[in-house]
């Protein structure tokens, strides 16, 4: 019934934009001699939209692209969720359209996703507003910040989420709490309490309706998020209003909501609504990514035992020279050299953003193709991440790699796991510290087998389909196997 719905609307929803194509491919060869990419359009209707899905709920999804490159080339043209889209494999080509946003791309979501952001959320902005939105970003998550500002709470929160860990925790449910608490901690200084946990409720729905691809409108999930996202709104309003009062009676705290009602980076204030919509969109871009790399780092050094031997080796060595509940420091941070290999290795193969949209502004020419205006484009980093003329030996995780000339066999900027130009994640090196700090604590606390074997599939996000249950025990923190 479910999937004879979705496959019933997909047929309608691609009727026409397959017929506009045809009709457009046809016209455009004769009047302005187009080359598009070359490609296959799949099924009547569909596309290649089941194939991409089927593959994706797979470990491994690569045959997917690997079969078009091999028979078309890295830049070829496919049809998923309802439109013609010409995906990019090529990092030269991948770094071209990033670059160009604004200018001949820019980024493109779906009416269902804008709908769940708000009208004035970071990923929807354009142009001069974009720009300034982007670099207060960049100011509020930047390195002087994390160091002096973030890391003292990334460390307390981390610590005091772990106390609490017996027997089977899910990690991905755990990541995910620390996660949430981190950024609520970061935008607004909260500290966890009743509030921030049915707030974190009722965020759960919201990011549920992100995923309810390709149907949304069709789906009681994606109803429940739209009536979530509007009483998280209000709850954050409140907050919003209250902080207002305070901050012109002078009671100032130093986050990022602080910097969004001075309305930091020139061009006035904001308006309460458009805070919110910030925020929601802060929460948004930080919460599953994040989250997930937790886990996945975790998973994948499990699998990889003497990659986990050298972390916890690495990590047992900064400890030894704290006390047990010191908070780690920057130059603690700084001196984690193996633990960087990981993170890099982990965003690599995991890739957790496998690529983002784009649709051409202009037609635009490109390795000898036209990409016809109003286009839709995939950016894939997956696949130049997992190319093995990159990255030797590309599908298989292995840390080390990182040790020598920076991981990447060929040079130049082939490792865009937070993607890259005007648009590129404000929060990379949040992530990276989120996650290091994690692994510290994690290590050096516990030791853990997997409760269950889990599969790690890419659809409609990249996860584990049993959200990694473990069984931990705690190590003897205060002797690490020194003598
Ligand atoms: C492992 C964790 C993360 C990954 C892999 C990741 C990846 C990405 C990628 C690939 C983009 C580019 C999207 C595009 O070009 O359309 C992006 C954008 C963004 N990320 Fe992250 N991100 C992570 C964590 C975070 C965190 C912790 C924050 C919190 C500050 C954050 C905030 C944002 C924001 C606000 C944008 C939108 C930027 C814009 O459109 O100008 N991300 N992220
Ligand atoms: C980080 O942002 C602050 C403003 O919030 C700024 O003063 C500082 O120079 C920035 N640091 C770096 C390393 O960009
Ligand atoms: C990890 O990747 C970043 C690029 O995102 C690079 O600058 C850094 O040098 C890499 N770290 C290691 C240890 O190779």
């Amino acid at each position: 019934m479910d999937s004879m719905a979705v496959f019933l609307s997909l047929l309608f929803s691609s009727f026409f934009s397959i017929l506009i194509f045809f009709l457009f491919r046809s016209s455009s060869f004769a009047l302005r001699k187009l080359r598009l990419p070359p490609g296959n359009l799949g099924l009547p209707f569909v596309g290649e939209t089941l194939q991409l899905i089927s593959a994706y709920k797979t470990e491994n999804p690569e045959p997917f692209i690997d079969e078009r490159v091999a028979r078309f080339g890295t830049l070829f043209t496919t049809h998923v969720f309802g439109e013609p889209t010409v995906f990019s494999a090529d990092s030269e080509t991948n770094r071209f359209i990033l670059q160009n946003e604004g200018k001949l791309f820019e980024s493109s979501y779906p009416s269902s996703i804008s709908n769940l952001l708000g009208r004035h959320s970071l990923l929807l902005m354009r142009g001069s507003l974009h720009k300034r939105m982007h670099s207060l970003t960049m100011s509020f998550a930047n390195s002087s910040i994390i160091r002096d500002h973030l890391l003292i709470d990334i460390d307390r929160l981390v610590r005091l989420n772990l106390e609490s860990w017996s027997d089977r925790v899910f990690l991905m449910e755990e990541a995910k709490k620390i996660t949430f608490e981190l950024t609520l901690k970061q935008l607004m200084s909260f500290d966890p309490c009743e509030w921030t946990e049915s707030l974190r409720k009722e965020y759960v729905l919201v990011i549920e309706g992100f995923f309810t691809i390709p149907l949304p409108f069709f789906s009681t999930t994606y109803r429940r998020a739209i009536q979530a996202r509007t009483k998280v709104a209000e709850a954050l309003s409140l907050v919003v209003r209250r902080r207002r009062g305070e901050s012109e009676r002078g009671e100032r705290k130093n986050d990022m909501l602080e910097a969004l009602l001075d309305g930091d980076g020139g061009g006035g204030g904001f308006s309460d609504e458009e805070i919110v919509d910030f925020l929601v969109a802060l929460l948004v871009a930080g919460y599953e990514t994040t989250s997930t790399i937790m886990t996945l780092a975790v998973k994948f050094l499990t699998e990889t035992p003497l990659a986990l031997a050298q972390l916890t080796e690495e990590h047992d060595e900064i400890r030894a020279k704290k006390g047990e509940s010191e908070p780690l420091t920057w130059n603690d941070y700084k001196s984690m050299p193996f633990t960087q290999c990981v993170v890099n290795e982990t965003l690599r193969v995991a890739n957790i953003i496998s690529g983002v949209f784009r649709r051409a502004m202009t037609d635009v020419n490109i390795e000898g193709y036209t990409i016809p205006k109003g286009w839709k484009v995939f950016v894939s980093f997956r696949a130049v991440h997992l190319d093995h003329d990159h990255f030797k030996d590309a599908r298989s995780f292995n840390p080390w790699r990182w040790q020598s000339n920076s991981g990447a066999t060929s040079s130049g900027n082939v490792f865009t796991p937070f993607g890259g130009g005007p648009r590129r994640c404000p929060g990379y090196e949040l992530a990276r510290v989120e996650l290091s700090v994690f692994l510290h604590h994690l290590v050096t606390r516990f030791s853990w087998v997997p409760a269950e074997e889990d599969k790690l599939v890419f659809f409609p996000t990249t996860r584990t389909q049993k959200r990694y249950p473990i069984n931990v025990q705690r190590r003897n923190v205060s002797n690490p196997c020194k003598e």
